[in-house]
């Protein structure tokens, strides 16, 4: 088994320092240096574990009790793209149950269709794909909605859905619906702990875009057209009191 010093390089460790130092209480440091983790091995192992309570000065078990709290935290290695398909009310009334049966079983093999957080094809090498069902993704006026690595597909259906990850298998990068193109887990991670590329050019390439959607507007365009405004709050509705320790 190997160890967590020889699993996380000098580079690794410079970046866990940086995390430490944006923050008071260097223990704040533990969700992003996680994500630090995944970026470094695609999920978090044991290791993984060992090298955030070191770093931290935490036990292993307070470091393990918040990974296995936060879905966004992986136990078993995850492939080169996280395909998150939104399950909850609004997409599944729309199609997402449809969407997510139908990957399961596009994906699968010998009959058997790929179960919750499995991955079809070898995990973190070209092509392969973790495939998981997810509560409400925040787009539910673009429902039924999927995510690769987090970036949007709004508005989707079975056969779309297996178009995308017909793509991805093939070693394409289809383009968000909205937002930063499309990378693969392992630099969604990265970002997600807060690593950004230096240069402005790079950094707009790989990870600005439009982000917004005509559907997200439309309650606030129609009240503009209308003249619809909301009432005014008074500004002496007293606050309750602060309860003091
Ligand atoms: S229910 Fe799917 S994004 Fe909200």
């Amino acid at each position: 088994m190997t160890t967590a010093k020889e699993t996380f390089d000098a580079d690794t460790v410079a970046k866990a320092q940086e995390l430490m130092a944006r923050y008071p209480q260097s223990r704040s440091a533990l969700l992003p240096m996680l994500h630090l983790v995944q970026s470094v091995q695609g999920f978090v192992s044991q290791e993984g574990v060992t090298f955030c309570a070191e770093q931290l000065g935490l036990s292993e078990a307070e470091v393990s009790a918040v990974v296995t709290f936060y879905t966004m935290y992986k136990r078993k290695p995850c492939g080169e793209h996280l395909v998150s398909v939104c399950t909850n009310t609004l997409c599944a009334a729309l199609g997402g149950d449809a969407i997510y049966r139908t990957l399961q079983e596009h994906l699968g093999e010998d009959g058997k269709p790929l179960g919750h957080e499995e991955t079809a094809g070898t995990p973190g090498e070209p092509g392969s794909i973790t495939l998981e069902h997810a509560e409400c993704l925040a787009a539910c006026d673009l429902a039924p909605v999927l995510q690769v690595n987090y970036e949007y597909y709004d508005k989707q259906t079975p056969d779309s859905a297996v178009e995308l990850v017909d793509a991805l298998r093939r070693g394409e990068k289809p383009q968000p619906s909205r937002g930063a193109p499309l990378g693969d887990f392992k630099s969604a991670e990265l970002q997600l702990a807060g690593f950004f590329p230096e240069d402005e050019e790079t950094y707009r390439a790989q990870v600005d875009g439009p982000s917004q959607a005509p559907e997200t507007l439309m309650g606030a365009r129609i009240a503009q057209e209308r003249g619809w405004t909301a009432p005014v709050m008074a500004d002496d509705v007293p606050l309750p009191e602060v309860e003091k320790k």
